[in-house]
């Protein structure tokens, strides 16, 4: 997924690329520059005299103070991860005058444009290799890292866009309705999980989770039913069909909580596109509002489920 252009690694002023250089150790021969995820700074691949093939990001405070705090955020946190994490290793990180930049190991493989069966096995092996691990102390509980799940709540008040909405918005408020709750736990979560933060080789060396920096605490499920949402949000090359019907089975394997972190982006991405404006990104809100209309058919699914369940319990 692509916005406005990142910027190339060869606009980074100098003493930038200079520093990058000296904190990795070795020149800096030849670079292509990268074109995924939504961040304005650019995102490279870099090889070095040295042999080395590294990634590297970077983004200035003046362009956009959030991303140049998440690059920081993002470089603590992968020292904190266990080796074991199927995450890259930082290499360096500079901060020069306004910009700041982190340097990584390269992860094999490659982040494609669409989920496959294969890459979604791959990424859900990496979820699950990740839950495993306690989260590092120094991550905070995950409900500090997710962002307007009270979304069809408020939804609900400020008036629906269309007939879907005036139906769902109140049921799925009501499954989201205790997040901070039904999603705490103790397990390494990398909590970003999107195909564009994964790389997935065909040739089955292990999934790489990447963009770390909102990793936290919570529920061992949390990145399998993100992976979930995201396999209907940003599309399987069989379809909509069968990428709902990825998602729904994969839920199914997953604890009763589960689905309900589906239904609570979906809320994000409405109640944002509705009120919020990113004048960096002016596509953005039609992104989101294109994510959530994606998952309306597994929402209505999951709380029709939800429902049952509640009856049944009753
Ligand atoms: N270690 C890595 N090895 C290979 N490719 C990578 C690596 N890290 C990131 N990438 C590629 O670069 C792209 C941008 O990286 P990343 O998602 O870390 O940047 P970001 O600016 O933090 O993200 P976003 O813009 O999504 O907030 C990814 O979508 C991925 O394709
Ligand atoms: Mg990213």
């Amino acid at each position: 997924m692509t916005f406005t252009p990142r910027s190339a690694w060869h606009e980074t002023p100098e003493p930038v690329r200079k520093a990058v250089a000296e904190a990795l150790g070795a020149a800096i021969d030849r670079h292509a520059d990268l074109h995924g995820g939504m961040s304005p700074g650019p995102a490279a691949s870099l090889w070095l005299a040295d042999g080395r093939h590294v990634f590297v990001k970077a983004v200035s405070a003046e362009v956009r103070a959030h991303n140049h705090t998440m690059i920081l955020q993002e470089a603590a946190i992968l020292d904190a991860l266990p080796r074991s994490v199927p995450a890259p290793r930082r290499l360096a990180t500079v901060e020069c005058g306004p910009w700041a930049a982190l340097a990584t190991t390269w992860a094999a493989g490659a982040t494609a444009p669409s989920w496959t069966d294969a890459s979604i096995e791959a990424v859900a092996d990496a979820c699950r290799t990740t839950s495993r691990h306690r989260a590092p102390g120094s991550l905070p509980p995950v409900a500090q890292r997710i962002f307007d799940f009270d979304g069809w709540t408020r939804l609900a008040e400020i008036g629906a866009n269309d007939d879907w909405e005036a139906a769902y918005a109140g049921p799925a408020a009501d499954v989201v309705a205790g997040w901070e709750n039904w999603t705490a736990g103790d397990a390494l979560v990398h909590r970003d999980l999107r195909l564009d933060n994964t790389t997935f080789d065909a040739d089955h060396s292990p999934a790489v989770l990447l963009d770390w920096a909102y990793a936290a605490a919570g529920a061992a499920w949390i990145d399998l039913a993100q992976l979930a949402a995201d396999v209907v949000a940003t599309g399987h090359v069989l379809g909509v069909q069968a990428a709902t019907d990825r998602a729904y089975q994969l839920l199914r394997t997953l604890p009763p909580d589960a689905p309900r972190f589906v239904v609570g982006p979906a809320g994000m991405w409405c109640i944002r596109a509705a009120t919020v404006s990113d004048t960096f990104n002016p596509r953005i809100a039609s992104w989101r509002r294109a994510r959530s209309t994606a998952l309306r058919p597994l929402v209505a699914r999951l709380i029709a489920d939800f429902r049952e369940g509640h009856r049944k319990g009753a």
